[in-house]
């Protein structure tokens, strides 16, 4: 059977080093080229046909992004620049390459003020310079006609990288208290499950007849501070923690009060079982205990 091969841009960053991990699982059927900005620039368009025509990638997957929520607000040129025109590029590409693209965006690109969980047919309403940056991404790809899965995701954390899980231990070592926002809900979402569930896409690519768009996150609902909360407790941490308003937590950028994601269309198009939140932090604590503490990122 021939491989099928797999452009990966991002690659260092937490979902690119998680799609790194699970590569061995798919290694019988799939190539994988992994780059990052050092060895593939995606807005350098030339750089990236030149990588795709020559590399015959039959996927690309867009790992690469403008992540720095707040940053963002006061540095818009450069947020759009990643998230909307090297994504252009990225769909200009895949279409005259005719490759399949895979995008994630984010649950910003709505504005949280919904008390129903957010379909990918949902209005978007983005709040932040990201969150429309993002959606600026997703609209240019739209505007193309390369084949493409664009996969909404949230919360996302891992042993890889910095995020939500490795700061509450690393307060949790250096602070009396933390306080915790209570008033924004949405789903913790393990970086490896996104990779998985983005394997599935890319194995299964023949549903997606043309353009489609999905939610994934992990399964459930829950605040960030009972997410916290939930944290000490497996990691054994004494630190108390103190629920807050998003008021009392002022930050650059707006976030969505309520991201809660409506996750069928992925699981019925796929026949795909997405994990629980709490069941992917149990077992993912321990590792993201162990590069904590010995500082690996
Ligand atoms: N993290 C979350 O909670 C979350 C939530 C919703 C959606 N998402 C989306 O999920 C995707 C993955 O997020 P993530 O958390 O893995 O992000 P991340 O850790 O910030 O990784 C992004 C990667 O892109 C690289 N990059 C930056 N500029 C580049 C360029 N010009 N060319 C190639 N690579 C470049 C970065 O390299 P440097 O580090 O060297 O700059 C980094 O390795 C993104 O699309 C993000 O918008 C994330």
């Amino acid at each position: 059977m021939r491989q099928k091969k797999i452009l990966v841009t991002g690659a260092n960053g937490q979902l690119g080093k998680s799609l790194q991990a699970v590569q061995p699982i798919f290694s019988d059927n799939c190539h994988f080229v992994f780059t990052d900005v050092d060895s593939l620039d995606i807005t350098d368009k030339h750089a990236l046909m030149t990588r795709v025509h020559n590399l015959k990638a039959d996927f690309i997957v867009n790992a690469a992004a403008y992540t720095a929520v707040d940053k963002a607000e006061s540095d818009v040129e450069k947020a759009y620049l990643l998230n909307e025109t090297a994504v252009r590029n990225l769909a200009e590409v895949a279409e005259s390459e005719g490759a399949f693209l895979v995008h994630i965006s984010t649950d910003y690109v709505f504005d949280g003020h919904s008390s129903l969980p957010y379909s990918p047919d949902s209005q978007p309403n983005p709040t932040s310079v990201y969150g429309k940056s993002k959606l600026a991404g997703e609209q240019a790809i739209l505007q193309t006609n390369c084949r493409a899965a664009i996969i909404r995701t949230q919360w996302l954390y891992s042993q890889f990288g910095n995020n939500f899980v490795k700061t509450m231990l690393r307060l949790a070592d250096s602070k009396p208290e933390i306080k915790v926002v209570n008033d924004q809900v949405g789903c913790p979402t393990l970086a490896l499950d996104l990779a998985l569930f983005i394997m599935e896409v890319v194995n299964n690519d023949y549903i997606v007849k043309e353009q489609e768009i999905y939610h994934f996150a992990d399964r459930g609902q829950i605040s960030w501070y009972d997410f916290a909360v939930e944290i000490m407790q497996l990691a054994h941490k004494k630190c108390p923690v103190l629920p807050i308003s998003t008021q009392e937590y002022p930050t650059a950028a707006t976030r969505p009060n309520f991201s809660v994601f409506d996750l069928s269309k992925a699981a019925n198009d796929f026949n795909y079982m997405i994990p629980k939140w709490n069941e992917s932090l149990e077992k993912s604590i321990h590792k993201i205990i162990h590069n904590y503490e010995h500082n690996i990122l």
